[in-house]
């Protein structure tokens, strides 16, 4: 693993895109695995500003995702969907055809698991940009997951709900379940940046750099792979 250290948020997110441009920079049609929460904002505030200021162009880039709750309509505001085209797809040159994210679709749940476990393992993403949750958890692969899992349903941590409930009016209104994709898809990315940010995500960083690769962070399964830049500032780089 690459690691860097930042000062604070910001410069977390400056040195993501430094990190993501010199990767996608040489890639004609890159393939991209966004993550949501709140972790990667500045850093798409970063590819945005790439784009309104310098021009730089993402009409061939293609967009995947992480995660997807189960249960909230199409329209919900929670939706993953939403959030990344808030945040980043109305806000660049990326063509509507070029973005598959999961679920946004009237597919079936098993057979929508399935197709997009076939995306990422055919057609291996360049990035797979990914956050971390306080319990280790990446995508909403939590706690007591298996390394050779793929894209399913999963059942959401009691930590998870709590965490995630900042972001909805009270916590009983927070999905307790949703489609993840699973560690092998992860891992079969070329290139995985990860970001941290914040105290209460010190443990979990810990337990990914140093910790034994174990079910109980399913983080520390990236210690498999050969291309993992993970990016912190001090507070998540606090307990190294
Ligand atoms: P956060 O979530 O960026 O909102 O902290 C990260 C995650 O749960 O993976």
């Amino acid at each position: 693993m690459k690691l860097i250290i930042t000062k604070d948020y910001e410069e977390m997110s400056k040195k993501a895109y430094n990190e993501f441009s010199q990767i996608v920079n040489h890639i004609k049609e890159p393939k991209i695995g966004f993550a949501t929460g709140s972790t990667p904002i500045g850093f798409y505030n970063e590819i945005v500003k790439s784009y309104q200021t310098k021009g730089v162009s993402y009409e061939n880039l293609k967009a995947y995702n992480l995660d997807e709750y189960i249960g909230l309509s199409r329209n919900n505001e929670h939706r993953y969907n939403y959030f990344l085209n808030h945040h980043i797809f109305n806000r660049i040159n990326i063509k509507k055809e070029n973005i598959d994210i999961i679920l946004d679709n009237d597919n079936p749940i098993i057979e929508e698991c399935e197709r997009y476990s076939n995306i990422l393992l055919k057609n291996p993403l360049d990035v797979q940009i990914l956050g971390i949750g306080a319990n280790g958890h990446v995508g909403f692969n939590e706690p007591g997951t298996k390394p050779n899992s793929k894209t399913r349903v999963v059942e959401l941590n009691e930590v998870t709900i709590k965490d995630n409930s900042r972001l909805f009016s009270k916590i009983e209104e927070v999905p307790k379940h949703a489609i993840t994709v699973g560690i092998t898809d992860i891992l079969n990315a070329k290139n995985i940046i990860l970001l941290a940010s914040g105290k209460n995500k010190s443990e979990a960083v810990k337990n990914m750099i140093n910790g034994d690769i174990s079910e109980l962070c399913p983080a520390s399964y990236l210690q498999k792979h050969d291309n993992v830049t993970v990016i912190i500032d001090q507070e998540a780089a606090s307990l190294l």
